[in-house]
């Protein structure tokens, strides 16, 4: 008999194609998960488009029709609560989370971003690498805490610039690498093979 299945939640705001790799690695029996639900902070994101094709329960919450932040992620807090998610994925969701939300998924926010963290936290990061004149980039998978993109990492992976790089190509490519991780990184939280020490991330006995 499989065990149960492990209930992700993914949070998107646009194109979605780190949700598409998150369904591609449940439907080839890679992740022993299933994702309960889609929630998205723009009502025309793409990756709305995904979630319905691969028939899974999707929701926008429109941040306008409610005067506060709070309120906004009170609302979140309880659909999320209501479908017992055990991880909520943020993938390239782009909106800043508060205390209270992380605060109700201690340790259980993770969230893919298009550097290598600590560098290039925040929006524009590809651009900004090129244009700092970086050699090396890529992309990280951390656990989301008060501090943005500061939060301790799981997992990264590096992609050399290279001289001809403009920031398309670039984003092209750490988008490749990001594909890969974000589900491996699912994979040993969702195994239990991570235990943390400080800020630290390490494989834990399990996870050799
Ligand atoms: C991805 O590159 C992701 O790393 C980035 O947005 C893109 C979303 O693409 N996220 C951030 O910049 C968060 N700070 P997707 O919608 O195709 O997954």
């Amino acid at each position: 008999m499989p065990s149960e299945k492990f209930k992700l939640a993914v949070l998107v705001s646009g194109r979605g194609s780190n949700l598409q790799a998150i369904i591609d690695s449940i439907e080839k029996n890679y992740l022993n998960a299933e994702i309960s639900l889609v929630m998205s902070n723009v009502k025309d994101a793409y990756a709305l488009e995904r979630a319905t094709k691969h028939g899974l329960e999707c929701v926008f919450l429109d941040p306008k029709a409610f005067s506060n932040r709070n309120d906004y992620e009170q609302k979140m807090i309880d659909l999320l609560q209501s479908k017992s998610i055990e991880l909520v994925c943020l993938a390239g969701f782009m909106r800043i989370l508060g205390k209270k939300f992380i605060e109700a998924f201690p340790g259980k926010i993770i969230n893919i971003h298009p550097s290598l963290l600590p560098a290039f936290p925040g929006l524009n990061v590809q651009k900004r690498a090129l244009e700092h004149g970086a050699k090396y980039s890529g992309c990280t998978v951390h656990i989301v805490n008060e501090e943005v993109d500061g939060g301790p990492i799981i997992l990264q992976s590096v992609v050399p610039i290279k001289d001809e790089d403009d920031t398309q190509s670039l984003s092209e490519r750490i988008l490749e690498q990001e594909h890969i991780i974000y589900p491996e990184a699912i994979k040993l939280i969702i195994e239990n093979k991570i235990e943390f020490s400080g800020r630290r991330a390490l494989r834990n006995k399990q996870g050799n």
